[in-house]
């Protein structure tokens, strides 16, 4: 029991977020091995509280009140590679560990599959829960294997790639908050070189030539391009991208496009497109680096909230719903966030 000292009080969450916002948890302690969860689990259902895993905190909003709740700071670290074959290789990263370190790894190894997910924020454990995706790639087109520690069942599992029900920012993971509690996971990754280059970013660098053409000069190309649309000056918090694009029916495209013939699309999945909240809050509403107090939208990439020191939940709340009525009322659109609200 000698574990139990992990477990710390009324710890505020605030430096342990990306927008650098929140009040105290309850309870909060960090894992670094599997058998540390398996305590803050034993501890968390004796006080009957729920349990709340985080990674970096790149994709969380805490509530200026705090989080009633134990917060667990996923940090088991690891990598390893196994199950090697003539075109591919498992590489098995543990929840804890930096994302982009392991794309880092895996590029500098000579895998292919995850350069385009280059300088994603967060760890690891935390990516398929959102089913992180950027430049044409989702990583659940990667994932072999998620293993998890089944807090309602107390025992380790494995979820194959199909029984983690991916879909765009979604999973099983996030969609069952407190009960699965991501350890490792594995993928699938290619030997062989191969090219995710659809995007309009992408080709049109990569048609200039300034950049090498394997593994590295896309992971180059990635994040160029990242560095000009993320905000990375001091005082300033983010979670990448705080809305979702909305996904609508061709019924209600159709609709859209009647008012707004300009409105850019893509096909997502059969029968279903989606559109770039960016233009229409850049080309419609017009708030691109618009700025209320201590929140604002970035200026080259209005999908990205920002927060400015001194910001707090309820001003970031405020704003973000002010946003999606904007949005509501220009368009008849409903925005969802991406953020995941901790309160
Ligand atoms: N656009 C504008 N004005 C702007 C910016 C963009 O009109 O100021 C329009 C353009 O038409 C542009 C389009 O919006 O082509 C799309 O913009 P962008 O390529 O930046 O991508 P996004 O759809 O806004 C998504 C993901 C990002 C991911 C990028 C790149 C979501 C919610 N966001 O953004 O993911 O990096 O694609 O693939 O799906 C994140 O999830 O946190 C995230 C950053």
């Amino acid at each position: 029991m000698h574990h139990m000292s992990l477990i710390e009080e009324n710890i505020i969450m605030a430096p342990f977020t990306t927008l650098g916002v929140g009040g105290p948890a309850r309870y909060f302690a960090r894992a670094s091995s599997v058998e540390d969860i398996k305590d803050i689990v034993k501890f968390a259902k004796r006080k009957k509280t729920p349990l709340i895993p985080i990674g970096g905190g790149s994709n969380i909003l805490v509530s200026d009140e705090g989080v009633q709740g134990m917060v667990v700071k996923m940090e088991i670290p690891g990598i390893s590679f196994n199950n090697e074959e003539k075109d591919s290789i498992l590489m098995k990263v543990f929840a804890g560990e930096d994302w982009d370190k392991v794309v880092e790894r895996s590029v500098s190894a000579g895998l292919y599959g995850l350069e385009n997910l280059s300088g994603i924020p967060g760890t690891a454990g935390a990516a398929p829960v959102q089913n992180i995706g950027a430049y044409g790639v989702e990583i659940s087109g990667l994932v072999f294997e998620v293993e998890v520690y089944d807090a309602k069942e107390e025992k380790f599992t494995v979820f194959k790639n199909e029984e983690c029900s991916f879909g765009y920012r979604e999973s099983i993971f996030k969609n069952s908050p407190g009960r699965f509690l991501i350890t490792s996971v594995i993928m699938k990754l290619s030997k062989r070189p191969y090219f995710v280059s659809d995007y309009k970013d992408i080709s049109e660098r990569m048609s200039s030539g300034n950049y090498s053409q394997d593994g590295a000069g896309m992971r180059e190309m990635v994040l160029d391009i990242r560095s000009k649309k993320f905000p990375d000056e001091e005082g300033t918090g983010s979670v990448g991208s705080f809305f979702k694009n909305p996904v609508l029916s061709s019924d209600d495209l159709q609709k859209v496009k009647m008012k707004f013939p300009d409105i850019p699309f893509y096909p997502h999945g059969s029968g279903y497109f989606k559109v770039p909240l960016a233009w229409i809050l850049d080309k419609l509403l017009k708030v691109r680096g618009l700025r209320h107090g201590n929140v604002g939208l970035f200026d080259s990439q209005p999908l990205v909230l920002v927060a400015y020191n001194g910001a707090t939940q309820k001003e970031i709340f405020a704003f973000a719903e002010e946003i999606k009525k904007g949005v509501k009322d220009a368009t008849g659109i409903e925005v969802d966030y991406e953020v995941k609200l901790l309160s």
